[in-house]
């Protein structure tokens, strides 16, 4: 029994890049979320979901196993990046064997809702372990500029996709576990059609506030504006993944934080941290601004970098979880969250003052759709072809001699 296991194991295993090939050829299918809600409404149906993701889980693994593949062979063999790239066969290995297996089976729903949340929970770490490639090939081989626009590039694209195949899933096993949650009426799986904005801000500037007074011993007050120009005097709320805001909302307050105390040596007198949160016909705008000193213009675009940060390295050691703090990643990542949605995040920096970090969301359910990459043409050309100069003239940095220009009289 325990050979035949050991063939057929082998045997899905070869047929892994064939799979990835034909799955890859797929668009994966951008859901909007007025889609999930229905999804997971009252006339909800898990066959009809579980048909939609045993055809769409594979297709938006494979897309993006195909770009892990185009990554320099230097950054594939480190064993961190290994490590990531066998669990995704192994997930993609998993949902395959249900591709032939009958909905209308009871057993099978739940097998294959098992087998959802072993899939989550194998990729848990996904995002430090592919940090500490990262890390383990710059140090290596060090920066270069063209590496540099590639892993950037990959990485915006790799971390979207997981955030989307994290929201398939949680849909789908929250919705079809058999259990409602009575004290959220609003909630259909990890969404909430009325979420509070003003609640979460508030949830999220209390957790920056502890870590805060944990390190610099005390922290800045939260002053809060609420403009609706919908509803007058109603509180704020959209259909939203309140998880999601809260993770956007919870890394810039614990950087506003964080510069306001470097930035301000009586920490009796903190300037407080405003937020401004807006409604209107299309959008939802949050606005979040510090006097932490701002940063200068020239180094904002490094922000979102996913190899910068001003904050000690953390190490991983062999079986602890991974620290997230301090790899740099809390920009970068936040932005694809608002991204995720079609909103986005935005740093607007004073140096010398302070810096104002604005959300965009979308305000209409029917407007928030997933953006998810796809492997094609251009996406292939990006990694090919990135090596071309530069189209803008770089200034020199010798100082020009106008003297060979002299016309004699
Ligand atoms: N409001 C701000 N004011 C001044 N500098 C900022 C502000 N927000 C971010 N920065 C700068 O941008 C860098 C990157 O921020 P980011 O949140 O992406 O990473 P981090 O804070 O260094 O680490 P992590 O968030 O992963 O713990 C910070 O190290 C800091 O130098
Ligand atoms: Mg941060």
């Amino acid at each position: 029994m325990k050979f035949v296991r050991f063939l057929m194991k082998n045997a899905a295993l070869a047929n892994v890049p064939k799979q990835i090939d034909h799955f890859s050829k797929f668009s994966p299918s951008p859901l909007s979320m007025k889609q999930f809600l229905d999804f997971g409404s009252t006339n909800a149906c898990e066959k009809t979901s579980f048909a939609f993701l045993r055809q769409e889980l594979p297709v938006r693994l494979s897309n993006i196993m195909k770009e892990i593949s185009l990554m320099p062979d230097r950054l594939l063999s480190t064993p961190s990046v290994q490590l990531v790239q066998s669990w995704y066969i192994q997930s993609l290995i998993e949902i395959l064997e249900f591709l032939d297996k009958r909905p209308d089976d009871h057993s099978i729903l739940d097998a294959f809702n098992d087998a959802l949340v072993t899939i989550r929970n194998r990729h848990n770490d996904v995002v430090p372990t592919m940090a500490q490639g990262i890390i383990e090939y710059k140090d290596a081989f060090g920066p270069d500029p063209v590496t540099s626009q590639n892993i950037q590039y990959f990485l915006d694209r790799f971390y979207m996709s997981r955030i989307s195949i994290r929201m398939l899933i949680n849909q789908h096993t929250l919705v079809f576990d058999g259990t409602t949650n009575p004290a959220h009426p609003y909630t259909i799986g990890c969404i909430d059609s009325q979420c509070e904005v003003t609640e979460v801000i508030r949830d999220a500037f209390e957790s920056a506030k502890m870590l805060c007074e944990q390190y610099y011993l005390g922290a800045p007050e939260l002053e809060m504006r609420e403009i609706n120009a919908n509803t007058r005097n109603e509180a704020i709320s959209i259909s939203y993944v309140p998880s999601h805001l809260y993770h956007m909302l919870f890394e810039l307050f614990k950087n506003a934080m964080r510069a306001t105390f470097e930035n301000h040596e009586d920490s009796y007198n903190l300037p407080a941290i405003q937020v401004t949160v807006a409604l209107g016909g299309e959008d939802l705008t949050i606005k979040m601004s510090d006097r932490g000193g701002g940063v200068p213009f020239r180094k904002l675009d490094r922000l979102f970098s996913y190899m910068y940060s001003t904050a000690p390295r953390p190490n991983i050691g062999e079986h602890q979880r991974a620290p997230l703090a301090g790899f740099g990643y809390g920009l970068p990542i936040s932005r694809l969250y608002a991204r995720y949605f079609q909103g986005d995040l935005q740093l607007f920096s004073m140096e010398g003052y302070g810096t104002d970090a604005v959300i965009h969301m979308k305000a209409l359910s029917t407007d928030s759709v997933e953006k998810l990459p796809v492997f094609n043409k251009t996406a292939l050309r990006h990694y090919k072809f990135s090596q071309e100069a530069d189209d803008w003239c770089v200034p020199s940095k010798e100082p020009l001699d106008l003297a060979v220009y002299r016309v004699t009289k």
